[in-house]
């Protein structure tokens, strides 16, 4: 059954959010997948990179981007020297969504309904990390962090300006001689759009290698961010 949006709890760490996240119900996904797949690396991240949903390995084993789509993955942030201890990984959705066909298990792209559903877990992982940049790996990401209308073909490989989602916007400056951090004030955050690893693997033969180099060029960007 579905029960609307899920509420995560506050105040209870990556952990405790990771925890209650594995009882969700608040869409249908839930049923038929092994079990949810949170986020994860160290809370201190600073650059938080968002996929789409689990695949059937992360799936079956619980963990982001630990098939084939994540081992490009860390092959790309290696060539843009960015370290993994940096990087937390996430997805927008956080149960596999597939059709069986006999023995293998389709991925299916999930709907509007199941990105809305987990939303506030995504946010939630945001608001605990507060990272300095956010990568969006792919259309679905992308969408759902940014805009219905982006468009990775045109748009990508770009820092924008970024609110953390749900937490307040930063206040006017008060004091022109005061250039201490602010401690309560929402870190200033940047969002970038790349291609999905899976893609990268999906491109045929003659043309792997050039989108290969494509993402890392764009997680290059990030890395230059972060210096
Ligand atoms: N593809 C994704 O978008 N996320 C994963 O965790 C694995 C594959």
């Amino acid at each position: 059954g579905r029960t609307g949006p899920a509420q995560p709890p506050t105040g209870v760490g990556l952990d405790g959010l990771a925890a209650a996240a594995a009882g969700c119900r608040a869409c249908e996904l839930w049923e038929p997948a092994t079990q949810t797949v949170f986020g994860s690396g160290p809370p201190t991240a600073r650059v938080v990179l968002v996929g789409e949903q689990p695949g059937d390995q992360e799936d079956r084993t619980g963990e982001p981007f630990v098939g084939p789509a994540g081992r490009l993955l860390d092959q790309a942030l290696a060539g843009a020297g960015i370290e993994r201890s940096d990087a937390y990984v996430t997805n927008a959705v956080k149960h596999f969504r597939f059709t069986p066909k006999g023995k293998r298990r389709i991925h299916q792209t999930p709907g509007a309904e199941h990105l809305r559903a987990c939303a506030p877990w995504l946010h939630a992982e945001l608001a605990v990390l507060r990272p300095e940049v956010v990568v969006a790996l792919g259309a679905t990401a992308a969408k759902a962090l940014i805009a219905p209308s982006f468009r990775i073909t045109t748009d990508r490989g770009r820092l924008l300006p970024w609110a953390l989602p749900g937490l307040p916007p930063p206040p006017v400056a008060q004091e022109a001689d005061d250039d201490e951090p602010d401690e309560a004030a929402p870190a200033q955050t940047w969002i970038l759009a790349t291609t999905h690893p899976s893609a990268v693997l999906r491109t045929p033969d003659d043309a792997r290698d050039a989108a290969f180099d494509a993402l890392v060029s764009d997680l290059q960007v990030v890395a230059a961010a972060l210096a």
